[in-house]
């Protein structure tokens, strides 16, 4: 099994639909070209949801031409319908992200449709992203438990990935939305989609509410999932998810893969460095320990 793992840094969408002070455009801009020059290679750089539920995003194509784009780096976005779809395409967007969530009542809150009718909804997105020759990641929300209705049903989860991942997202991300999963049940619930779909296709997409995510990536990693999505700075949190917390932070999981021995191509220092800018930027500390840490050890205290 390799021991390359891949991150999908999703903090400049994740992180920052979440922000309640405003953020200008230039300095998402700044922090996704920050996040490339550390060594990611995937960064999600915004969502073209509606305006009226993610005001924080709603310079999405903006930030998106702004960004200097760099061969070989991909820049997804999030997409919820046709409509967020053909503003993508317009800005020249190669890669997008659906989401549609395991909890029928998490679906409703976040995009107001049931689970049902969002997979209807994907039908057309997936065939024009084909047509326009555009790369579609999936996620799947709420995999370990929902904030509205509490326990979400394994076999929704399954049902709800293989269904992503027959028509034609190249990649499921798993979302444990609310951070409440621990080591041995993100693992059972990693195998049982494992079970439909090849582990190669799959990535985990863990919040840190509990403080487990750095436990639950660690036992997918054993499990063999090879992509993580993170944040950096832990920034990130969902508007539509009561209680979430950030994503786990990027410099946690790139100091975990160290320590594995696993390579992942990112620079621990630049990334640290980062994620105390965009930290400063937002007026608040980083929630990276790992992030923290290196910088104080690079910059010891004097008494
Ligand atoms: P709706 O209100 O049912 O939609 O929302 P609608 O079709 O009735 O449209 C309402 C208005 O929004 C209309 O404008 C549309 O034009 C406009 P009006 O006619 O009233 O002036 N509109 C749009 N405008 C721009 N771009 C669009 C768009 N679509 C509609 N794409 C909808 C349905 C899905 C649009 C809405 O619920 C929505 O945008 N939801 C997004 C919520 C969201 O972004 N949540 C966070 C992301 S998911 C997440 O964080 C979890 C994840 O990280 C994984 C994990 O942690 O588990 C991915
Ligand atoms: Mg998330």
């Amino acid at each position: 099994m390799s021991d390359s793992v891949r991150l999908v840094e999703v903090g400049p969408r994740d992180g920052l639909q979440n922000e309640s002070k405003s953020i200008p455009a230039a300095v998402k801009i700044e922090l996704i070209e920050r996040l490339v020059a550390c060594g990611l290679c995937s960064v999600e750089a915004t969502s073209f949801v509606s305006p009226k539920w993610v005001p924080q995003l709603a310079d999405a194509a903006d930030v998106f031409a702004g960004i200097r784009k760099q061969v070989g780096v991909r820049y997804p976005v999030l997409v919820p319908n046709l409509q967020g779809l053909e503003r993508a395409l317009a800005v020249g967007v190669e890669e997008v992200a659906i989401f549609a969530a395991a909890s029928e009542a998490f679906s409703q809150r976040n995009i107001n449709a049931s689970i049902a009718e969002s997979l209807q909804r994907f039908e057309p997105i997936m065939h024009r992203a084909r047509v326009a020759g555009v790369a579609v990641r999936g996620y799947v929300s709420t995999v370990l438990g929902c904030p509205y209705q509490g326990e979400v049903a394994l076999n929704d989860v399954v049902r709800v990935a293989k269904y992503l991942y027959q028509a034609g997202c190249y990649e499921i991300s798993l979302g444990d939305t609310i951070g409440v999963g621990t080591p041995r049940r993100a693992r059972t619930m990693l195998n049982a989609v494992a079970s439909e779909i090849p582990m190669t296709a799959l990535a985990v997409h863990f919040h840190d509410t509990w403080g487990q995510a750095i436990a639950n990536i660690h036992a997918c990693l054993e499990a063999g999932v090879r992509v993580v999505d993170s944040a950096v700075a832990g920034l990130g949190g969902c508007p539509y998810a009561a209680g979430a917390s950030g994503n786990v932070a990027s410099e946690d999981v790139v100091y975990l893969l160290d320590g594995l021995g696993m390579s992942h191509g990112i620079d621990a220092s630049a990334l640290a460095r980062t994620g105390e800018w965009i930290s400063t930027q937002l007026g608040r500390a980083s929630s990276s320990k790992a992030g923290r840490a290196l910088l104080a050890r690079q910059s010891p205290a004097v008494d």
